[in-house]
């Protein structure tokens, strides 16, 4: 069992500071921080993270006994651990979608995006989630917010503590049993599967084509390209056509 406990703040610059900075000084797994808006909210590949009051901002502590290789799956499992709030939360299954690693993305828009940071001893999980407002800003994708779909009303400390309650769960399941007790059931929500992808390994590379097979055994993209099926857990660039 972890015990989760919820740090609750008005405003600082990123929820993920503050974990990150708690977890060098000794803090254990499991403490997590929620704030109600940040100043300099971040997300994937350096893009800022608009954080507006009334959305989700929260990041927690996770200390993986597994070795360090498995981490990188912790990314698509938090997005699962999304979904699965979101449809307890009464959000319509067939609508929700997982694009990897883990934006959650209801009716083609995005909802929620997974930020993780590690060091050597600790991985932060940041997670933003649009509840009440849309970000304003240009952004790349088309983006929705949870009250849009759904009828009741969830304090911002009910559906933080329900994450948590998910997240901790998957990862205990994850450690003990490990990744491929979630793969089918992450597979059901990714998007693109048998589409064409274009994927670039690193800058200099040439651009690969493929068929997108969904997630393979160790949580990474399942390419066919040629007569070749590879595994990719990090890329410079892919996109689909
Ligand atoms: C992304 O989709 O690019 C990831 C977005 C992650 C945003 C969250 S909000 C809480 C935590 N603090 C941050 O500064 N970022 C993450």
């Amino acid at each position: 069992m972890v015990d989760i406990k919820l740090n609750i703040l008005d405003v600082c610059s990123s929820t993920n500071d503050i974990a990150f900075k708690a977890a060098l000084k000794g803090e254990v797994e499991g403490n997590s921080y929620l704030a109600h808006m940040q100043t300099k909210g971040r997300g994937r590949n350096h893009h800022k993270w608009t954080s507006i009051r009334g959305n989700l901002f929260l990041s927690t502590i996770l200390k993986p006994k597994k070795d360090k290789s498995f981490w990188h799956q912790l990314s698509v499992l938090v997005g699962f651990s999304i979904i699965e709030v979101l449809i307890d939360l009464g959000v319509n299954n067939d609508l929700i979608e997982l694009k990897w690693p883990n934006d959650v993305l209801v009716d083609g828009k995005k909802i929620s995006g997974v930020l993780l940071e590690s060091s050597e001893k600790f991985i932060i999980v940041g997670i933003g989630l649009n509840i009440l407002k849309i970000p304003n800003l240009e952004t790349k994708w088309a983006t929705t917010k949870l009250n849009d779909h759904v009828r009741r009303s969830f304090t911002i400390e009910d559906i933080s503590l329900k994450i948590l309650n998910k997240i901790f769960g998957n990862y205990l399941s994850w450690e003990k049993i490990g990744f491929n007790l979630y793969k089918k059931n992450i597979n059901e929500y990714i998007s693109y599967i048998n589409h064409k992808i274009i994927i670039k390994v690193n800058s200099n590379s040439v651009p690969l084509e493929g068929i997108f097979l969904g997630l393979g055994d160790n949580g990474g993209l399942k390419i066919k390209t040629n007569s070749k099926i590879t595994e990719h857990f990090s890329l410079d660039s892919f996109s689909f056509v």
